[in-house]
């Protein structure tokens, strides 16, 4: 009787624990939104699982170590749009001698082929764990990361285009220009506003992770507190840009790219 108790008991341990032990396994899985079973590879299907595991975790390894040199030029990208706060000359020319470091040839090839690993790697993320990502945090991530490929595909494009085909120095008046002219007011603010929240969101999102799942609060604020920073930065941005703060001038040749004749 005694044995008998001492087995089941000894099952109900070894139960318990397979399945706090998968339920862990399937949600590190999605928080990775990865989790998806292919047949890929060759040998068994075991095999095939851990090697598309292992290469996307590589890949995942590799997302993070590229958003950290993004995020050291984004933050102070970020800071120099804070400093236009204090007028349109302090922004120039803290973009100025901020150029002498990312317009450094090989800075910017780092710069531009991490844009460019971010936004496929990312997109990558986003399609692959559509059908595997559960839960608020999971999702604001990669909304987050989808809307930040989408700037960045943009705002890019726009810049290296400006500079090559237009000959325009891309500064704050480039950016600024269709903030100016209607109707493309209501495409930009959304749109400036969304790119710095979303960059303080995804930050947010991946500083959750860092976090064992107990500490929950600690978890919520790595989230909230970007939040509702970037939430702050976002709109003084938006509101400098768009000269609520002091009047803004935009040349002619800036406005004339969105098809303004004055
Ligand atoms: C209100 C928001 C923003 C404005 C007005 C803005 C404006 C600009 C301007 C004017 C440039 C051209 C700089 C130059 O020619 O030297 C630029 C470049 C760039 N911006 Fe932004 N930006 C904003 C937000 C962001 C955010 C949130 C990110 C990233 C998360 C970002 C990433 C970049 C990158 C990667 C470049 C290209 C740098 C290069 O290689 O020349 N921007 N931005």
């Amino acid at each position: 009787m005694t044995i008998c108790f001492f087995i089941a008991n000894f099952i109900t341990t070894i139960y318990n624990k397979s399945l706090f032990f998968i339920r862990t396994s399937v949600r590190y899985a999605s928080s990775l939104n990865d989790y998806q079973p292919t047949n890929r590879g060759s040998g068994s299907p075991a095999g095939a699982l851990s090697s598309h595991v292992r290469g996307t975790m590589m890949l995942r390894k590799l997302h993070r170590i590229s958003a950290l040199l993004l995020a050291v030029f984004a933050i102070v990208h970020i800071i120099n749009h804070l400093v236009g706060l204090a007028g349109l000359e302090a922004h120039i020319a803290f973009m100025h001698s901020f150029r002498a470091v990312y317009r450094y040839p090989l800075v910017e090839a780092m710069l531009l082929a991490a844009v460019t690993f971010q936004i496929f790697s990312g997109l990558l993320f986003v399609v692959r764990g559509w059908k595997h990502r559960r839960g608020f945090i999971p999702w604001l991530q990669a909304g987050s990361g989808a809307y930040l490929a989408f700037f960045f595909l943009n705002h890019v494009g726009a810049v290296l285009f400006g500079r090559s085909a237009l000959l325009l120095d891309t500064n704050i008046y480039y950016a600024a220009a269709g903030l100016y002219v209607h109707p493309f007011q209501y495409f930009f603010a959304p749109y400036y506003f969304l790119a710095v929240l979303a960059f303080f969101t995804h930050s947010g999102c991946a500083l959750y992770w860092q976090f064992p799942a107990k500490s929950r609060f600690a978890r919520q604020l790595a989230v909230s507190l970007p939040v509702v920073l970037g939430f702050g930065v976002s709109l003084l941005i938006v509101l400098m840009l768009s000269g609520k703060f002091y009047p803004i001038e935009i040349p002619t040749e800036y406005k004339a790219t969105f098809g303004a004749r004055s």
